[in-house]
């Protein structure tokens, strides 16, 4: 009745950046290890980030570092968690990494949470006591949700799991605790066949996938949930408004009925993993005619043109690594005269996509 080939399938890794930023140094690989008692094993205690860089003529670019180190930033906040690092540092360590990895793209995956003092431990749920550890890795990464998705699209059902309710778990933050339901949405998703599964929120709307946001296209207009659909603010989603907007297409933020995404003309998802995935049908039933759709196309042609540096984004979206400068945090500062690269520009295009 399972598909069994779903369970096994991960996405490709070929490379693995052999070092990893601690706390403002650059420890090995092998040495990035925390304790089994520590907090965020037993509660959940993590947020993080994902951000691609890309290869381009230039050399490596990040895509888009500091809405998503902005948006790391406000999921500190949002838990509490009262570390020193700024908006700037993490900007800089994020691009040295990339510097030190050698690596042309790769997925960066800085995360912070509430380790274990193993002289003063702590065990209690309250997680005050626990020191702070914050860490950036990196690793080249293939395409999230299949090599042919990207051409071909997605099947995908709906989830008999919904979306967390904001005033539980807020899903505007991006903790580690958020994606056990994630895990629950893409578990049941692949036993029963399909690549993704689309969660309702609470209130039986469609909110989003498990690790991705989700557009409906219906004629020549172009319809994403709101915030208050209990959605992640996508980096790539505020991308994509972006780019329809620069197209002169018509976009527009909408509770959406189940029922909608079964007669959309097109449907696609974003994501830093996922980049811009068609969707080829839902719930087995076929999505307009099956294939990408044009609108969708142009989206996903617009995207990758920007991603790769051939495009003019709509904003500072790239940070090319080598032809940046850093001031670097900790002890391993080789660049003193380094100048932190984007302190004077603004913050940040993405907040317009917290604001419903
Ligand atoms: C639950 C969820 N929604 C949406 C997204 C898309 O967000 P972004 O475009 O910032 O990667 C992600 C991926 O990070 C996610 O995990």
């Amino acid at each position: 009745m399972f598909s069994k080939d779903g369970k096994a399938k991960d996405v490709v890794t070929p490379r693995i950046c052999d070092v990893v930023w601690h706390d403002g140094e650059f420890i090995k690989w092998n040495d990035a290890r925390v304790h089994v008692m520590s907090h965020v094993l037993h509660y959940g205690s993590s947020i993080f980030e994902g951000i691609r860089c890309y290869a381009t003529q230039r050399g490596p670019a990040i895509f888009r570092l500091r809405e998503h180190m902005q948006r790391f930033l406000n999921s500190a906040k949002i838990y509490r968690m009262d570390h020193k690092w700024s908006l700037d540092d993490l900007c800089n360590a994020s691009i040295d990494l990339v510097k030190r990895s050698g690596l042309e793209q790769c997925y960066i995956r800085p995360i912070l949470f509430r380790s274990l003092d193993e002289e003063h431990p702590a065990f209690g749920v309250n997680p005050f006591p626990n020191p702070l550890a914050c860490y950036i890795g990196a690793w080249d990464w293939g395409k999230y949700l299949g090599d042919e998705a990207i051409e071909k699209g997605v099947d995908v059902c709906v989830s008999t799991w919904n979306r967390l309710t904001s005033n539980s778990m807020p899903a505007m933050a991006k903790s580690g605790a958020n994606y056990m339901n994630s895990q629950l949405i893409k578990m049941e998703a692949l036993l029963n066949g399909f690549a993704e599964g689309i969660a309702l929120d609470d209130r039986g709307y469609v909110s989003e996938g498990s690790g991705e946001n989700i557009f409906l296209v219906s004629g020549d207009v172009v319809l994403t949930p709101p915030l208050s659909s209990s959605i992640l603010p996508g980096i790539t989603r505020d991308s994509v408004i972006q780019i329809c907007h620069e197209m002169g297409m018509t976009i527009k933020e909408r509770t959406l009925q189940r029922a909608a995404l079964y007669v959309a003309d097109e449907l696609f998802f974003s994501g830093t993993a996922a980049e811009i995935t068609p969707i080829r049908s839902v719930d087995r039933i076929t999505v307009g005619s099956g294939e990408r759709g044009p609108i969708t196309e142009k989206i996903q042609t617009a995207f990758f043109k920007i991603t790769k540096g051939e495009r003019k984004a709509p904003g500072d979206w790239l940070t090319y690594v080598k032809e940046k400068q850093t001031a670097r945090v900790g002890k391993d500062v080789s660049d003193e005269s380094g100048v932190a690269p984007n302190s004077s520009e603004p913050v940040l295009n993405y907040q317009t996509a917290i604001r419903d």
